[in-house]
């Protein structure tokens, strides 16, 4: 039977990342989209042209009672996330929601007691982990194909444009902002900590003042090795991931789905990359699929959790995953430092400095 399903926050991801896989499973009736919830009936209104039966609503509340879901996708913007996903448990609902998972591990703990007191299933979208590339990454990590692990270094960096349809994200976080530590920051940190097990940030800089940041810096230690990430809005980067071990290196395009390279400086060898995902509701998962697209991505990603509904399977990033990339942010914030800004003269890095946030 279909499962009813809900979009809620029908803005840049749900039109450009969630639209064409839930329409192939509509299609497929494996789910029925049966509402679409945004107090914005422009956004809900282009939904609507690929999902004729669904009905709009401009509140969660309403859609909950008269759509009646099995599940509710929360796209909204991430101050809502908790809010959105405690109101869908107490109607029963399962829920996916976008990364990040909420602002802060207090949201986190509190959305984690409703999935456990509702028994419903709590997923965090987290794309990448159906990226083959950074899934054969880990394999081959965690399976010793580097040798004992030293270090690492993820760097991702271009210029920002990302069509969002509202200004949520870059407002202040104490007004519920989310810059680029909250956005590539959670995909970032959720991968690495499933590579290389729970983190602690060492060293944290940015460069918000009065607003959120737009560049980056992190110090990160794991058990085995140690790293740094660095993220900009703003800056172009290498867009890589490279980890060295004691008999090789491996690195990862990170806006690639499908380039990882290992050997030595010099002597790289590309990997032949074959991780594949189940694309149906079978025990057997019979038909599965190699992403190589974001809307196949997010296809693997709503099957997993329409698996983890059916069969009991658990979702590649659940509650408690998505929670530890949050209480890792969190730690980074409460050593955070003015990032030096060394093209600016000396006087005018010294009144940055005074304005960054960590100095109020
Ligand atoms: N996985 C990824 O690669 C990826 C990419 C982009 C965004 N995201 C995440 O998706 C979420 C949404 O991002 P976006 O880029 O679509 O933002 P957006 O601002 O374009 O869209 C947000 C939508 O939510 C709607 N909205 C606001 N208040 C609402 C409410 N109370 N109820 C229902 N809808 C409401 C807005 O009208 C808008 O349509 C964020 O958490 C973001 O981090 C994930």
């Amino acid at each position: 039977m279909s499962i009813r399903t809900i979009v809620v926050g029908c803005g840049a991801v749900a039109q450009r990342l969630y639209r064409k896989p839930l329409a192939r499973l509509a299609k497929q009736r494996v789910l029925e989209v049966v509402g679409l919830v945004d107090p914005a009936a422009d956004h809900a209104r282009e939904m609507a042209t690929s999902f004729a039966g669904a009905r709009h609503f401009t509140s969660l509340e309403e859609a909950c009672k008269q759509a009646r879901p099995q599940l509710t996708l929360i796209l909204t913007p991430p101050a809502l996330h908790c809010a959105q996903t405690l109101t869908a448990f107490e109607h029963g609902s399962h829920v996916l929601c976008e990364k990040p998972m909420a602002n802060s591990t207090a949201e986190c703990q509190r959305m984690n007691e409703a999935a456990a007191s509702a028994q419903r299933v709590l997923a965090i979208g987290m794309i990448r982990r159906f990226f083959p590339a950074f899934a054969k990454l880990r394999t081959l990590v965690q399976g010793g194909a580097l040798g004992r692990l030293q270090s690492f270094e993820y760097r991702e960096g271009h210029k920002f444009e990302w069509a969002v349809t509202t200004p949520a994200a870059f407002k202040p976080r104490s007004q519920g902002g989310a810059g680029v530590l909250f956005d590539i920051g959670t995909h970032a940190l959720d991968f690495l900590q499933s590579v290389f097990g729970s983190m602690t940030a060492a060293t944290y800089a940015d460069d918000a003042a009065g607003g959120i940041e737009a560049t980056v810096a992190m110090g990160l230690r794991a058990q085995d090795c140690q790293g740094e990430m660095h993220l900009s809005w703003d800056v172009p980067q290498v867009n890589e991931l490279r980890v060295v071990g004691s008999s090789a290196e491996a690195v990862l395009r990170v806006d690639r789905f499908d380039q990882l390279a290992i050997g030595r400086p010099g002597a790289f060898v590309p990997q032949v990359i074959d991780e594949s995902f189940p694309v149906d509701l079978h025990q057997d998962a019979a038909r599965r699929i190699v992403p190589l697209s974001y809307p196949d991505a997010v296809l693997c990603q709503l099957v997993q959790v329409l698996r983890a509904i059916e069969l009991g399977e658990k979702p590649a990033v659940d509650g408690q995953g998505g929670a530890a990339c949050i209480a890792l942010l969190e730690q980074a914030l409460s050593v955070a430092a003015p990032l030096p800004e060394p093209w600016l003269a000396s006087r005018e890095q010294a009144a940055a400095a005074r304005l960054h946030w960590s100095n109020r």
